[in-house]
């Protein structure tokens, strides 16, 4: 059971990760607000190259590490930012200069996996996260958000996600969602292409 919640989830993973392929390239700037094991921020550091940057925030110190040892045996250190910190507030973690020209953000939400569950995201921060990212983004910059319903306040943050993404854009047909196809207890992901004016 544990290994097919795993498989699913990875296979939504892979998803976030092909939708922003398609929209990054060298020089540009993403930020992985949940950088975790690192999966996604290597990703992220290989598609922008080393003449751009990203963000890689985690509020844990084992997700730093786990994520500076990924990039680094990879080589691809250079163009990354490590943070610890909540990932609410990007005005004390990002550069001024990127306001608003942030290409893709990416939120792995839930606990790093192998690691202490009682370390989670939590709707009332990641909402922030979101708006956060909103207002960081470029107009046509590309948010991605896999959301966890299964474990305790999984519903909840659900929910919030869906919300806090409906503030920002113009209609709802703007956001993007694609449910595990396991039963109604898998992960989501959110995703859009553009905000509001
Ligand atoms: C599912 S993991 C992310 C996986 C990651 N994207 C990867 O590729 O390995 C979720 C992460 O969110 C982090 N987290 C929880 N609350 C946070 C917060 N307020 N700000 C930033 N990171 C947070 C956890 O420490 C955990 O590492």
């Amino acid at each position: 059971m544990e290994s097919e919640a795993k498989e699913v989830s990875m296979r939504l993973t892979q998803l976030a990760q092909d939708l922003v392929r398609a929209r990054l390239g060298s020089r540009m700037i993403a930020v992985d607000a949940t950088a975790g094991n690192g999966h996604d921020t290597l990703f992220l550091a290989q598609s922008v190259g080393p003449t751009g940057i990203v963000y890689a925030i985690d509020i844990q110190s084992a997700s730093i590490s786990a994520t500076r040892q990924r990039i680094v045996d990879a080589g691809v250190d250079k163009s990354v930012v490590l943070i610890q910190a909540s990932h609410d507030n990007w005005a004390a973690i990002l550069s001024v200069e990127h306001y608003q020209k942030v290409d893709a953000v990416m939120m792995n939400l839930g606990y790093l996996p192998g690691g202490d569950q009682a370390i989670k995201t939590k709707p009332e921060s990641t909402t922030k996260a979101i708006r956060e990212a909103f207002d960081w983004l470029k107009p046509d910059g590309i948010l991605t958000v896999l959301a966890y319903i299964g474990h305790p306040g999984g519903m909840e943050e659900c929910a919030v996600v869906r919300s806090t993404f409906l503030e920002h854009l113009s209609s709802p047909d703007q956001l993007h969602e694609q449910p595990s196809r396991t039963g109604t207890n898998g992960p989501i992901l959110f995703w859009c292409c553009c905000k509001s004016a």
